[in-house]
């Protein structure tokens, strides 16, 4: 099959996975609710188009905290990009350089933040996870500033890993030839062991160790979004997580609305979970957000064809 869509590159990633690995890319927590409302949230709105309006030209270009990408959306952060291709987020850097846009490289990369950076043609940014110890964080941090990523994602919604049954049933942990790049020779049980030291603190102690800008990503509510404003954040990025933290939480698509009313312009709002159509991203930025992230489609991307993949995802 040449896949066509997303949902061909869904079927065909299968394939050529690892079901272990699998279950892990596409699982969520609980019952899935999330996960599945994550679509159905999607199918629900219905577009009330407007005729005769010169189509002729077409222009999807825009800027995210300044930075200009070929077409409102962007890549979210996914851990362990190695199980999807040897090259991991390598090959989805390329692949996203080639599509002219932008990457979030995860904390639990299989890449480490410098062999993303020399891989990346795009513009990069580096999502957080905190640790009981600072100074792993700030280690990290520091190296991504020195390799260029223009701004940090803190994950405000993982305080402990949401409850995966399917990697319960799978006993699922990173296949013993990959690592957590970044932290490559650290013994780091004794630190991701525990709950991760996160609480809304933790954006003051971010903008004391980086001058970047910093965004919060896994807000779902008006009064957070406020929360995170007062606390001097440059964007909000709406989600649930793909489903796979708290289950039952509302889908960002429907957050969004009230999140963009409470922020009133004063940071950019991004939303994911769920975006696999131009339809959607339509829907998303009618509500108000500045861009989408993509997560899931772009790990079947790498998985059926590596970098041009990815690409070819994006296209
Ligand atoms: C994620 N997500 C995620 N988020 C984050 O902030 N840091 C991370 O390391 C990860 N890792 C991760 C792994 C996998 C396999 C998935 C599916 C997701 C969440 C991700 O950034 C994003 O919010 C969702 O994936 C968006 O939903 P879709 O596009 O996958 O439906």
């Amino acid at each position: 099959m040449e896949p066509i869509n997303l949902n061909d590159y869904e079927i065909l990633a299968q394939t050529r996975m690892d079901p272990t690995a699998w279950d892990f890319y596409q699982g969520g927590s609980d019952d899935e609710v999330t996960l599945r409302a994550n679509r159905t949230a999607f199918e629900r709105i219905r577009l009330r188009p407007r005729m005769l309006v010169d189509v002729s030209n077409l222009e999807l270009s825009t800027t995210v905290l300044g930075t200009p990408v070929s077409m409102p959306v962007i890549v979210a952060p996914t851990a362990y990009q190695c199980m999807a291709h040897p090259e991991g987020e390598c090959a989805t850097a390329q692949g996203v350089g080639m599509a002219r846009t932008l990457m979030t490289a995860s904390t639990f990369a299989t890449r480490s933040v410098e062999e993303i950076a020399n891989a990346a043609s795009g513009p990069l940014w580096f999502q957080l996870y905190t640790y009981r110890t600072p100074e792993l964080s700030e280690m990290v941090i520091r190296r991504a500033e020195a390799a260029g990523y223009r701004a940090i994602v803190l994950t405000a919604d993982l305080p402990r890993l949401g409850n995966r049954e399917r990697d319960i049933r799978n006993n699922f942990v990173l296949p013993p030839h990959l690592q957590l790049a970044n932290f490559a020779g650290i013994d780091l049980d004794d630190y991701i062991a525990v709950p991760y030291n996160l609480t809304w603190d933790s954006l003051d102690w971010l903008r004391t160790i980086t001058s970047l800008p910093i965004l919060v990503k896994g807000i779902l509510t008006a009064e957070d979004a406020q929360i995170a404003l007062d606390r001097g954040v440059s964007g909000i990025i709406v989600s649930n997580h793909g489903g796979r933290q708290l289950d039952t939480a509302l889908t960002g698509i429907e957050a969004l609305p009230e999140i963009v009313e409470a922020v009133a312009g004063r940071c950019e709002v991004y939303v994911d979970g769920g975006i696999r159509r131009g339809t959607d991203v339509l829907k998303a930025l009618a509500l108000g957000a500045r861009a989408v992230m993509v997560g899931r489609p772009i790990l079947w991307g790498l998985a059926v064809n590596g970098a041009e993949g990815v690409h070819h995802v994006l296209e």
